[in-house]
Order: C-alpha cells, then sequence, then structure tokens
C-alpha cells in the first residue's frame, strides 16, 4: 500500500509572514556576520548602525503590511518613546533636520499671538553647530543669533546668551552639543524671565540625562534624528516631542502639509462633521481634509522607517551604557596625554549619553590636529570634526543674515583643533584598546 500525502496545510497569514520572517533571520545570519576584529585592518568608524535580525523582521513585516505611510508602527514608536521620555506627544519626521524645522516653523504659527515668531525676530544659537540647527530660524525669516561655546563642554555659556538678548529676542534653540546636555537650568531661568521658546535639539542625546531626566523633556519642544551615525537608527528619521498639547497640534499640522485636518493617514472624519466646517474664505462646507491653515510641509516618516525604529528603541539601554563604558575607557586610557589634549567634561549634574568623543588640540602642543588625526585614518580609526565648525565661515553663511555675540574666538578654535573619535556600541574593547595603543604610539614619537 502506498502511503498518501497529507493535504497541504492551509495557509494563513500569520503561517506565511512566520515562514518570510524564518528566512529573514537565515539571510541576517548569512549576510551580516560579523568578521573577528583586525587591527589597523578591520575600521573603527565614528560612528554607525548596531543591528540584529528583529531589524530586518520587522522591516519585512512592515513590507509584507504595504501600508507604507506612517501606521501601527508608527504609532508604536511615537507611544514607547513617549513613555522613555515620560513626555505625550512624540511626532516622527522624515529626519532630525525636518524635525528642527518644524519645531522653529509652528512658533510662526498665529495662534501663538504675540509669542509668535515674525520675519525680522531673532533666535539666540551657537556658531558651532550643525547647520539644520540654525537654518529653520532663516527660513522662517527669522535671524539667528549666534554665541560662543566654552571648552571642553563645547556648549553655549549663559552669559553669552545673556549677551545675545534683545527686544526681538523670541527664542532659543540649542544642540546638546555630541550628547553633552548644555546648562538647562540657566538657559530655562533667562527663557522664563522673558518669555522665550526654548527648542533642545537633542540629535546627538538620545539618553542623556540632565538633573537624573532625560534631555528633551526641558524645553517647550525637544527634537532627535535617527540618521544611522546616531543612537538609534531608521536609516532616515527624527523627532519632535513635547509636552504642550497647543504645541502638538500645530505640529501635526505643519508637518503634515499645513492642513486643518487631524485625522491619521487613512483616516476620514475623526472631527464628526467634515463638511460642515467654514474657514477662510472657503465655501460653507468645504472638505475638511483639504482646508489648510498653516503654511506646512509634508515631514512624514514612511511605516518601514518605523518599524526599524521600533526593533531599535528596544535596544537603546544597552546602547546608552556601551557609549557611557567606552566614552570612560577612552578617558581612562587617554588621560595620560593631557598636557597635549583637551579631554570632554560632562555638565554638571549630567550624565551624557555621549555621542563621540571630543578632543581638542591644546594651543602650544608640537602638533596640529591633522598630525594626529592623519595618523588615526591611517591606522583605520575614522575621525570626525565637530560639524560646521564656526559655521559663520562656512561659504553659505556668506549671505546669511545673522549677528554674532562677541568674535566668536572658541568656535574659530574648535573649527582648527578639535576632532571626535567613535564610542557608539559597536566599537569593541577590543578596538578600544587598538585605539589607546595608537594615541601612545603618536605620543611616543612626539
Ligand atoms: C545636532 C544635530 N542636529 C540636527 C541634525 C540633523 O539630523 P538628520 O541628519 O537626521 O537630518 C544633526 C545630524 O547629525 C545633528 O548632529
Amino acid at each position: 500500500m502506498t502511503e498518501k500525502a497529507l493535504p497541504a496545510e492551509p495557509a494563513s497569514e500569520t503561517a506565511l509572514r512566520r515562514a518570510v520572517f524564518d528566512a529573514v533571520r537565515k539571510f541576517h545570519e548569512f549576510r551580516f556576520a560579523s568578521a573577528p576584529f583586525v587591527p589597523g585592518v578591520t575600521p573603527i568608524p565614528p560612528s554607525g548602525k548596531v543591528f540584529d535580525a528583529e531589524e530586518l523582521v520587522l522591516l519585512a513585516d512592515s513590507g509584507l503590511d504595504f501600508w507604507l505611510t506612517a501606521g501601527r508602527y508608527a504609532q508604536e514608536f511615537e507611544k514607547a518613546l513617549g513613555r522613555r521620555l515620560g513626555l505625550p506627544h512624540v511626532l516622527l519626521t522624515n529626519s532630525g533636520s525636518s524635525a528642527n524645522l518644524l519645531a522653529v516653523s509652528v512658533l510662526t504659527a498665529q495662534e501663538l499671538g504675540d509669542r509668535r515668531l515674525k520675519p525680522g525676530d531673532e533666535v539666540i544659537s551657537t556658531a558651532a553647530s550643525f547647520p539644520t540647527t540654525i537654518n529653520p530660524i532663516i527660513q522662517n525669516g527669522a535671524v539667528p543669533v549666534l554665541v560662543d561655546v566654552e571648552v571642553p563642554g563645547y556648549n553655549a555659556l549663559p552669559e553669552q546668551i545673556e549677551r545675545a538678548l534683545s527686544p526681538k529676542t523670541k527664542a532659543i534653540i540649542l544642540a546638546h552639543t555630541l550628547g553633552n546636555p548644555f546648562d538647562l537650568k540657566a538657559v530655562l531661568e533667562i527663557a522664563q524671565k522673558r518669555d522665550l521658546w526654548v527648542i533642545e535639539d537633542c540629535c546627538d542625546a538620545l539618553g542623556s540625562l540632565y538633573e537624573g531626566k532625560q534631555v528633551s523633556t526641558f524645553g517647550d519642544l525637544g527634537t532627535y534624528s535617527f540618521y544611522p551615525a546616531h543612537h538609534i537608527t531608521m536609516g532616515e528619521g527624527g523627532a519632535v516631542v513635547t509636552r504642550n498639547g497647543r504645541l502638538n497640534k500645530l505640529l501635526e499640522s505643519f508637518r503634515d502639509w499645513g492642513r486643518d485636518c487631524w485625522c491619521a493617514p487613512g483616516k476620514d472624519d475623526t472631527c464628526g462633521k467634515r463638511f460642515q466646517w467654514q474657514l477662510g474664505d472657503l465655501p460653507c462646507g468645504y472638505d475638511h481634509k483639504y482646508t489648510y491653515s498653516h503654511l506646512g510641509y509634508n515631514l512624514k516618516v514612511t511605516e518601514m522607517q518605523a518599524a526599524i525604529g521600533v526593533a531599535q528603541l528596544n535596544k537603546l539601554d544597552g546602547f546608552v551604557a556601551s557609549r557611557r563604558r567606552n566614552f570612560d575607557a577612552l578617558k581612562a586610557g587617554l588621560q595620560a596625554y593631557e598636557r597635549f589634549l583637551i579631554l570632554p567634561e560632562p555638565m554638571l549634574n549630567s550624565q551624557p549619553s555621549w555621542f563621540g568623543f571630543l578632543l581638542s588640540v591644546r594651543p602650544g602642543a608640537p602638533f596640529k590636529r591633522e598630525d594626529l588625526t592623519a595618523f588615526l585614518e591611517n591606522r583605520r580609526i575614522g575621525t570626525r570634526l565637530l560639524f560646521a565648525g564656526n559655521i559663520t565661515r562656512q561659504p553659505y553663511f556668506k549671505e546669511a543674515h545673522y549677528r554674532a555675540v562677541g568674535k566668536l574666538e572658541n568656535s574659530d578654535r574648535v573649527m582648527r583643533d578639535t576632532f571626535w573619535i567613535g564610542l557608539y556600541p559597536g566599537i569593541s574593547s577590543e578596538m578600544i584598546a587598538f585605539v589607546l595603543d595608537t594615541f601612545h604610539e603618536f605620543f611616543r614619537s612626539r
């Protein structure tokens, strides 16, 4: 008697998805197996993405949904990040630059009355910064007022911010430089006295604590970046966070084309009177879905990006711990060269979630920054500058209308003498040991 083949199990969506995920896990094992570290041959990049099969599985899951625009994963990420930060409102965007653009743009909304940011008003920031911290000020017709930074914290000094104030000042936007919180207490005091908006650019500071609380929870608005170099990644991605419900409503509108309607993607008539509004000079009953109350953008994230973010956020605690561990090891190992190098100092009462390890060559050292960075790069240790250096020296800034406070001498110094090396979670203790050996080798020859 011949054995009869069992009838094939009826395909269910869950079973089919499971089969795809199993294949994805095998693919991850095959494609992304880690190679052993070879000193001087294996690159030690300043930053990078760290992931396992879970990111690929969730990416595949969102792909199979084929919802594409922000959906269930975007909602899950926004809720999870909000829980971590203790904030009610998190809005995903398609980059950290978009998050900054959105955060500054909402301040122009007419609903904000006297506190509204108008063309010609001033916004204080630092000269040693990333361009898209400052650009949204100019893009909104306002004037950046740039202050210098201090070394070795690389943040603005409160007395410089006091000097920058004028009757036209409406807001302060500052980044927590490379994860090191700026003096939030002093900055908030200045802002509160004058009713100024505070935007914390936390693009390089996810997980940093100030007085035991997450950065981004102090100012009116906080922004994050999820570019691959950052603490967690979505490829491209960012977020604006706030505890202010009124600002949140404006953020949603400015992010989503400037629309008056607040329906989630794919939903209709959340307000229950979609065809009963009369706004602007539109005829009564004009579709609320196509009614625009602000000069908006489309800065939304896709579902695939958000799915990767969900997997990454689950790993954040481990990531922050390894960044801190690598920082401590580099600092302890480089203390011997403090006569040549200025080592980074965390802000008082803070626990930074460092983005990179910042170093400045001391004035009078018998070598230039480029001698040291070339030596490191030759041994495949990646180096980076502190972004734009003194931004007023950048080619595009020649056309910018801005005001500088003082001579920005430290920003010039940062441009000339400062650089950073990696400490991201992909850097193992073996790699840190090789980085330190390379510094020893460099200094032996001095
Ligand atoms: C301080 C700061 N703000 C904003 C950004 C922009 O983020 P994104 O690259 O996601 O646009 C960066 C990028 O690294 C940054 O370092």
